[in-house]
């Protein structure tokens, strides 16, 4: 068995569109990482049935979001990722609403690294990350907007360092197959994300 075999690999497609561009990079990202030999479980958090963060501080005093929905899944996926990656469209200059909604319920992971001070363990492979967006603009703000409300998410799940992958001016379903790079960009970053 190679250790990439043996890495724990979650990735959430956050577009709503069935081969739209996103979930064409994402599919990308995924093959380089397959080639290199380890797995992937791949989210679609389109078709989860999560409900926005209530505020309620159910998490405060134990780390644990009290809400019971597709979640519960998801935060065990998360605790035990070696390898996380976010990939999301850009909606109104930052994330869409698929991908904010699971960012936002990660509020217990919050409560449990800075008010419990129990930050998730890094395990034997270190927690490592990939941000992909895209972007029909040629607007920069939606991905400044978009890496920093990422770049919040993976610190609070302990992963401190991530790649950041990101292509504006694609606006089309899967014109990105049309991009000269973007799809071997995607490969590459899957590839970088599974070396251990
Ligand atoms: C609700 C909505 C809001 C959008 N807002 C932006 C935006 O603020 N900036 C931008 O660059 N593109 C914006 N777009 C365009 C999408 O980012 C673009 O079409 C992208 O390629 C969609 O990716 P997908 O095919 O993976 O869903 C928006 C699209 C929708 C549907």
């Amino acid at each position: 068995m190679t250790r990439a075999d043996s890495l724990n690999i979650v990735a959430f497609l956050g577009s709503p569109r069935k081969e739209g561009n996103t979930d064409l990079l994402l599919k990308e990202t995924i093959r380089g990482i397959e080639d290199s030999g380890a797995s992937v479980k791949t989210i679609n958090l389109n078709q989860r049935r999560i409900k926005p963060c209530q505020d309620c501080g159910g998490c405060e005093q134990s780390g644990e979001c009290i809400i019971a929905d597709d979640m519960t899944e998801i935060y065990g996926d998360i605790r035990r990722a070696d390898r996380i990656i976010l990939a999301s469209p850009i909606f109104f200059f930052s994330l869409s609403a698929q991908t904010k909604i699971m960012i936002d319920r990660c509020q217990s992971f919050w409560c449990e690294k800075y008010l419990l001070k129990r930050p998730l363990p890094q395990g034997r492979f270190g927690r490592k990350g990939l941000l992909i967006m895209v972007g029909g603009m040629k607007k920069e703000i939606g991905v400044e907007c978009g890496s920093a409300t990422a770049k919040a998410f993976f610190r609070t799940v302990s992963v401190n360092e991530h790649a950041v992958l990101s292509f504006l001016g694609v606006d089309a379903k899967g014109a990105i197959a049309g991009h000269p790079a973007a799809l071997e960009d995607a490969y590459r970053a899957g590839r970088n994300l599974a070396a251990v």
